[in-house]
Order: structure tokens, then sequence, then C-alpha cells
């Protein structure tokens, strides 16, 4: 009898629907997971592992929150895609509008990818203009123009993309205005949009610079460009109000994902009403899906707010749980002289396995030691704890994960790292 990643490898191309999964990048086999609950993956020989992945993002509150997989069967009977517009999606529409107002219109979609892909048309057709201004080791999903210079797993894989859709990208420096003013010289005015993850979190954790994000904002209103935030990730991840409700910065253009659909998959792209109507029918431009919108996971996503909504102290638990797993790092490399820089935003925790502070943008990020973090990777898998098998991932904390699991987690660092 095969093993899985065999038979994996003979029927998925390359044994996975997305490369990282494949533990490629950290040159690690491939993890096949049997099952998982609450913070915790089991593989296939029923073997528990503290799980920092969290789906790559969606699971908040962990694997099984009671909320979100009880009921089902009564969600189910309402049938699961209708393909009509109904109460429930308005409804959801509305409660995210209340949170994120720049999202005055929206529309809902299946995955991040798809709405990062509609806002950049809707800002294409806004402005009647073709180019974007993107940052290296942003991730905003794998349609083509995305995928140049992006960060989390893609980095160079870039065939297939025509070299028309290269020449209407401007690729800058995170946290680097003089990269965007260098990168806009002589394109202003053929400029659509300025895309950017508002906290980068696919380059490991990459905070905006003061002022960064003000600056973008400056330079899309001069060249008569939009500004579009890519909150697929940071959207709940940092509070019902995004990265967006961190910053005095208003986007024109905001796409959701991930989280809203509590590991259902629905997101959303939306804007300001004057931008959003070039969409059809009132306008020339068109989106749609079978699956956008369908009541099944909007249901979800409801039951998401409604989470959030009924439990403000979710955030701060997260923030104490990844403050002490980011302090407890910080000592574990202290007492081996390591000279890591550990950042920690809510509940994302990262470091790289690089000398001086932490990384301002895709240079750095790229700057550290991958070995290094492959070796580290499969001694925490040794020891029960499941990471990124990628060092532009992040680690990631949920309400279902406890002051014990970082404990145990910072003892198979100490272990992992007193071992290589
Ligand atoms: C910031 C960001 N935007 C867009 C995407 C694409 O989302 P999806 O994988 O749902 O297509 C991702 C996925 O990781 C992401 O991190």
């Amino acid at each position: 009898m095969q093993g899985s990643i065999e038979r994996a490898l003979a029927v998925l191309a390359g044994g996975c629907d997305s490369p990282v999964r494949s533990g490629w990048s950290a040159g690690l086999p491939m993890f096949v997971q049997a099952s998982a609950a609450g913070a915790y993956a089991y593989d296939e020989s029923g073997r528990r592992y503290i799980d920092y992945i969290m789906g790559y993002g969606p699971l908040l509150f962990g694997h099984t929150h009671p909320e979100l997989i009880t009921g089902l069967d009564a969600l189910a009977k309402h049938g699961f895609v209708w393909g009509s517009t109904h109460s429930e999606e308005i409804r959801l529409a509305e409660r995210i509008a209340a949170y994120l107002p720049s999202m005055e219109r929206m529309r809902f979609v299946t995955t991040g990818t798809e709405a990062m892909m509609s806002a950049v048309r809707v800002a294409r057709a806004f402005t009647g203009r073709s180019r974007i201004l993107k940052f290296a080791g942003n991730y905003h999903g794998h349609f083509d123009l995305a995928l140049i210079d992006a960060g989390a797993s893609a980095g160079t894989r870039t065939g297939g993309i025509p070299q028309g859709v290269r020449g209407d990208v401007l690729v800058a420096r995170y946290n680097d205005l003089a990269s965007v003013d260098e990168r806009l010289d002589g394109n202003e005015s053929e400029l659509a949009a300025i895309i950017v993850e508002p906290i980068g979190a696919n380059m490991g954790l990459v905070q905006p610079a003061g002022g960064f994000l003000e600056g973008l904002l400056r330079r899309a209103r001069r060249a008569g460009a939009l500004l579009i935030f890519d909150e697929v990730i940071t959207w709940l991840r940092f509070g019902l109000r995004g990265a967006q409700g961190r910053t005095s910065v208003v986007p024109d253009l905001t796409a959701l994902g991930k989280i809203m659909g509590g590991g259902l998959p629905i997101a959303a792209f939306g804007g300001r009403r004057d931008v959003m109507a070039v969409l059809a029918p009132e306008g020339t431009t068109f989106t749609g899906g079978t699956h956008g919108g369908n009541p099944f996971c909007v249901a979800m996503a409801h039951r998401v707010l409604d989470l959030l909504e009924a439990h403000p102290e979710y955030y701060s638990y997260m923030d104490g749980l990844a403050r002490r797993l980011a302090g407890g790092l910080r000592e574990i490399f202290a007492q081996r002289g390591l000279p890591y820089a550990v950042v920690q935003r809510e509940s994302v925790v990262d470091f790289k396995f690089r000398a001086g502070p932490a990384a301002q943008n895709y240079d750095d990020a790229c700057n550290a030691d991958r070995a290094a973090y492959a070796r580290y990777c499969a001694a925490m898998l040794e020891r029960g704890v499941l990471l990124a098998p990628s060092q532009n991932e992040v680690m990631l904390l949920s309400t279902a994960h406890t002051a014990q699991d970082v404990d145990a987690t910072l003892d198979a660092a100490r272990n992992g790292l007193r071992a290589q």
C-alpha cells in the first residue's frame, strides 16, 4: 500500500492544491493532515500538533468553534446556493459597511484572489487606465498581475503570465515612498491604482512605517488613481474595523476574505459608491460568480460577526497569548545569543533567522537564513508544533489556543534550537 504522499504526488499536481503545503520552500516532507480540532491538527497516525498555520488565516476561532459547527443541518435545509439576491446577504453587506464605512457598496465573491482581481478591474474601469503599482512581498492571490514579485509561497513562479501583463505592473518596495516615487515617475497619468496590504503578512509580519499608508494615499490622489487595501488577512484579524480602523487613511476600494467565512469560502470587494457604480448592470464592467453570496457561506459570515460582537474579550485574550509567545521567544533568543527580532501585533507573531531589526520590506525578509528556518520547522514538527513550511508565513494564534499551548511551544522552541 502506497503512503499518502506518494498517492498525492501521483494524482494531485505537485501533491497539493497550493504549493506552500508541499513543504518545498522549507525542504520539508509534506504534512498530510487527517483531522483538526480547536488549536490542534492531527496527522494520519493520530499524533497531535499545536497548529499555528490556522488554515493560513481564516481560523480566528481555531478549527471547530462550537458556535460555527453546530446547527449546520438546519442551514443546509435552506439550500447551499440560490443564484438570487437574498435578505441575509443584504444584511451582511450592511453589517460590514457599518464596521468598514469605506465599503459603501460591495459584492460577495468566493476567494481573496477573486476579491482583489475584481477590485483591480473596477479601479481600471473607473480610471480608464491600466497600470497598477504593487509592493514586492505583498500577496494578493494568484491572478496574473498579483503574482509579479509576490510574497507568500509565490516568489518567482510567474510562468504563464503574459508579457503584456508585466508591462502594466510597477513594483515598489514596502515602507519606501522613495521607491514608489521612482516607479511612478513618468507613469502617473497611466496609473489606475496602488494596491497594498495595509499590514504586511505575506513576507512575515511587516508593519507599515509611520506615514507610509498616508504617503500612498497622497500619491494615488496626485496621480488621479485609486488606493486599494487588501484586507483579506487583516480584516477581523486586527479587529472588526480591520487595518483601516487603525489608520486615518481611507481606501477607495477594499478586498476581504479569509476569517469572514469562519473557514468557509466567502470574500468580498467594495468601496466608494461612485467607483462601484462601474459594475454591470449599472455600468459596463463585469464581475459575477455562481457562488457569490451563497446563503450557506453568508450564514457562516453572520456567525463570525455574531461571535466577535458577543465576545469583545477574544481580541485581548489572543493578544495576551501572542505577547506570551513573543516574550518567550525573545527570552530564548537572548539566552542563546541569537540576534533575531521577534515581531508581534495582536494575534500574529513572527521572527526571521536574520540579525538586526524587524524586516521593513521584502528585501529584508528574503535576507534570512532559509536553511535555519527549515531545520527549526522540522525540529518543531518533531516536538508537536505545526508551523507553516515557509518563512514568508507568520504564526497565527486563535481563541482556541491556550497558555499551556504557548508554553509547550516555547519548550519545543528551546529544545529544538538547542538541538540544532
Ligand atoms: C493578503 C491576501 N490577499 C489575497 C489572498 C488570496 O486569497 P485566496 O487564497 O482566498 O484566494 C491572500 C491569501 O493568502 C492574502 O494573504
